[in-house]
């Protein structure tokens, strides 16, 4: 424990970059660059192979004594184009090995992102736009890889450049000294007059980019609004807006890079010229030129680029750099807010729940529950009523385990729910996918006995492609009441033993209503039943209502006792809420409508 505690906190301390990969993804980058290095290298001796070789044409000897015969020559040739191959090899597999790595880590990065915002809870989770966590989850995590590819060619190209560098030195300390001079010149120039600028177009793009992707996304899923209030040219413009900023940082952050790029390339172009320059007036001999110039040909060939590229690399790092901090930061938010580890606790006896003295709270000066305790017996079905904003579907979200109590216990077997949510989500998928929604298969009947219950069979069987039908992106192609049908048949479809209902049937006619809440209470399961439907349902045996934070249960008449199976409250509930007259008023069914209808209880 005190180890993973001294690890964490020095992971903490250790620089985003390196929080993100872990020591095997270090290593496997370490030997990417030992790789490229390894590429380098073989230039450097492609190099010097050559400049032998063109001595050897000119018949000057390097090497003061020796004596070159035509198998010298022919075992050079021989060994200078199996280094060509071999360097190629090197090279191709290098890129491949580094594309690999890089293609991993963004998938490593996507995953652990999903996986943090599906843990994250679920307070947190609905604060953070969808469109901007779809965003981090695709691009942003895309350019954070790629800053380690990066990383891996800006490193390896340093050390060939001092490679190659040391080599020019050996051969000329001017033109190496000249090297040098001009290199930390426009390392300077860059910190200077560029690094700066491309930092803040990163930052700026990220904000553009993050604003208008959810302008589309408001776009898209506001289709039917949008066309009702005629109201296209007040987001055309928005979008118009912010993907101009967008192109505008686009632009910056393309640019800069290239014009350092551009002035390394001529810089150096200048500094190969210089070289020739020194060499000629050092040695003076017109003879050696020649070969001295394949030498630094063959060099530069690989060296001048290397050195723009390294500068075009830094100016594309400061760009990738802020993605690096936002999927760390976004990674260090889902720890942070990640769902506390409790242990089951499962309901007593015949009991499908159980709520003990349940408080939750968005903010702590006004909970939206208070003492909350309730008991449901296997099989028991129950209504709940209250007016808009009361807390009805938290109260469903803590059973279901979407948010957890700010104090209290629920005990539930969370593996026997099933959850229908007061906005059915559809997969853009066929209806059989829909219904099974991760389930492993089931057989057909299954499905059908399913769609039987919510009142769905009729539908999906006057589909031509029947359960392969595609409902569209989130049902669109299907009605209110079909969507919501969908999402009954896929709760009952789980064989759970608690169905929680929020709203589940409210686009149903009334006909319809009573017949699938009727099937579900045959069905035996327990049912919690959220509605403002005022008409009486058959299904229930018990009610209760949500007020001011309390859950205050509906006798019909006081002498009915535990007729159905009715345990009664732990809590004194009337006295709990202080207010005898309220207690008072709610045994009867009418003032219960009142209270519904008007949100209110009459003084
Ligand atoms: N993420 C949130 N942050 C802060 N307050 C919230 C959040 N979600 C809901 N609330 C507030 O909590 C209260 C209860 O919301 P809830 O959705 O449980 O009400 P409800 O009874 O289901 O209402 P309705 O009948 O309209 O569906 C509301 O006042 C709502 O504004
Ligand atoms: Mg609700």
């Amino acid at each position: 424990m005190t180890s993973r505690r001294r690890i964490d906190s020095a992971a903490l301390r250790a620089s985003p970059a390196f929080r993100l990969i872990d020591r095997r993804r270090c290593i496997r980058l370490t030997s990417l660059v030992f790789a490229r290095v390894a590429v380098g290298f073989l230039d450097l001796l492609l190099a010097a192979a050559l400049y032998l070789l063109f001595l050897r044409l000119q018949s000057v000897s390097p090497i003061k004594h020796s004596r070159w015969t035509p198998h010298t020559i022919l075992a050079t040739v021989a060994l200078t184009g199996a280094l060509v191959v071999i360097r190629a090899l090197l090279d191709v597999l290098s890129t491949w090995l580094a594309s690999r790595q890089i293609q991993g880590l963004y998938n490593e990065l996507l995953l652990r992102l999903i996986h943090g915002y599906s843990k994250m809870r679920w307070e947190r989770f609905v604060e953070r736009n969808r469109s901007e966590l779809l965003s981090h989850a695709t691009h942003v995590a895309r350019e954070a890889a790629d800053f380690y590819h990066r990383w891996v060619e800006l490193i390896a190209s340093t050390i060939v450049v001092i490679i190659m560098a040391a080599a020019l030195f050996y051969q000329s300390p001017i033109a190496a000294s000249a090297l040098c001079a001009s290199v930390i010149l426009f390392y300077i120039l860059h910190r200077s007059a560029i690094s700066a600028r491309l930092q803040r177009a990163a930052f700026l793009r990220e904000q553009s980019m993050r604003d208008l992707q959810k302008d589309i996304a408001d776009v898209l899923s506001a289709g039917r609004e949008i066309r009702a209030y005629r109201n296209h040219a007040f987001f055309f413009r928005r979008i118009s807006q912010h993907s101009g900023r967008l192109s505008e940082c686009n632009l910056r952050i393309v640019i800069l890079p290239q014009i350092v790029r551009i002035l390394a390339d001529q810089g150096v172009t200048l500094l190969f010229l210089c070289i020739v320059a020194a060499v000629e007036l050092k040695h003076g001999d017109t003879r050696q030129l020649l070969s001295l110039l394949v030498f630094y040909f063959a060099l530069s060939r690989r060296l001048l680029p290397l050195i723009s590229q390294i500068f075009f690399i830094l100016g594309q790092m400061e760009g990738s750099y802020e993605n690096v901090l936002t999927v760390d930061s976004e990674l260090q938010d889902c720890l942070r807010n990640e769902i506390p580890v409790s242990l089951p606790h499962l309901p007593s006896g015949d009991f499908a729940l159980e709520l003990r003295l349940v408080t939750y709270s968005f903010d702590p000066n006004a909970p939206i529950l208070q003492h909350v305790s309730l008991h449901l017996r296997v099989g028991q079905t129950m209504v709940l009523r209250g007016v808009s904003g009361s807390g009805k579907t938290s109260l469903l979200n803590i059973i279901a385990g979407v948010s957890q109590p700010t104090s209290g216990t629920v005990y539930v077997d969370r593996a026997r729910i099933a959850y229908v949510p007061q906005e059915i989500l559809l997969l853009d998928d066929t209806i059989r996918n829909n219904l099974l929604f991760g389930l492993p298969a089931k057989s057909d009947a299954e499905i059908r006995k399913a769609l039987t219950a919510a009142r769905l069979e009729d539908f999906v069987a006057l589909q031509p492609l029947g359960l392969e039908t595609e409902v569209g992106d989130n049902g669109i192609l299907f009605s209110g009441g079909e969507r919501q049908r969908l999402g009954v048949a896929r709760a009952i479809l789980r064989g759970a033993d608690l169905l929680l209902l929020d709203e589940a049937t409210s686009a149903l006619d009334e006909e319809n209503e009573r017949q699938l809440l009727e099937n579900v209470r045959v069905s035996g399961v327990a049912t919690i039943l959220v509605t403002h439907r005022l008409h009486k349902l058959p299904i229930a045996q018990r009610e209760f209502l949500l007020q001011g934070g309390r859950l205050i249960e509906h006798h019909p008449t006081r002498s009915v006792g535990n007729d159905n199976g009715v345990v009664e409250l732990e809590e004194d509930f009337e006295s709990k809420l202080g207010c005898d007259h309220d207690a008072q008023y709610l045994s009867s069914s009418a003032a219960l409508g009142e209270i519904i209808r008007t949100g209110c209880t009459p003084s």
